[in-house]
């Protein structure tokens, strides 16, 4: 029996020299890392710099040319489950997250997805909206329970740039993994074969 944890991907969406969605993950990751469920990996898009979309062939062939694509093939495939720590723009999601969920197909079914957004007053939840309907065309499964932040970047020390939201968000942050692990669980069925 394999006893090892499946695999948890905090996926950083921002990829702007001055984010604050950097901080915003780590804040995330140790909470996600002291809940049992998971083995933990920070995934930042701004380190896998990926171009916009330049495969030829449809994600879902996966007969990827370059070598950016086939690295993040590789890191999304040992994902067995999601957290998109997201911000807002333009009532959006980024278009860093957009190109990177389209520049694969297969790696991401059947696989639950956290959202974890964060903006000004909306605390981001035009993008977390979006986003659940760009997941299920993707067949992943958004849950329904997320972490929304409003006025995120005053939460952000601006002396050590560390973010500390109140309790409200740790708690709904450990609801959100909660439900991550039983969704993880039920999905391997179609994940088989
Ligand atoms: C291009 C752009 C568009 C934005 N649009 C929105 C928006 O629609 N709603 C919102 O609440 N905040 C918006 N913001 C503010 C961001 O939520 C805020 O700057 C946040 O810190 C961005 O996350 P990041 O620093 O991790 O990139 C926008 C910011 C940028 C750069």
């Amino acid at each position: 029996m394999n006893m090892t944890p499946p695999i948890l991907q905090v996926i950083i969406a921002s990829t702007r020299p001055t984010r604050i969605g950097g901080a915003v993950g780590d804040w995330f990751l140790p909470i996600a890392e002291s809940h049992d469920g998971f083995t933990v990996e920070r995934v930042d898009l701004r380190e896998m710099a990926l171009p916009l979309l330049d495969e030829p062939n449809y994600p879902m062939q996966q007969q990827y040319e370059h070598a950016h694509t086939k690295r993040w093939s590789e890191t999304i495939a040992r994902g067995s489950a999601y957290v998109f720590v997201t911000p807002e723009y333009d009532f959006s999601p980024p278009a860093s997250l957009l190109n990177a969920i389209q520049c694969l197909a297969k790696e991401w079914m059947y696989k639950p997805v956290g959202l974890l957004s964060y903006g000004g007053v909306s605390a981001g939840l035009r993008s977390a909206t979006q986003l659940r309907v760009i997941c299920t065309a993707n067949s992943m499964m958004p849950l329904p329970g997320a972490v929304s932040i409003p006025f995120a970047g005053t939460l952000v020390n601006e002396e050590t740039g560390v973010f500390t939201p109140d309790d409200v968000q740790g708690k709904a942050a450990v609801s959100m993994l909660d439900e991550l692990v039983r969704w993880e669980r039920a999905l391997r069925t179609l994940r088989v074969g």
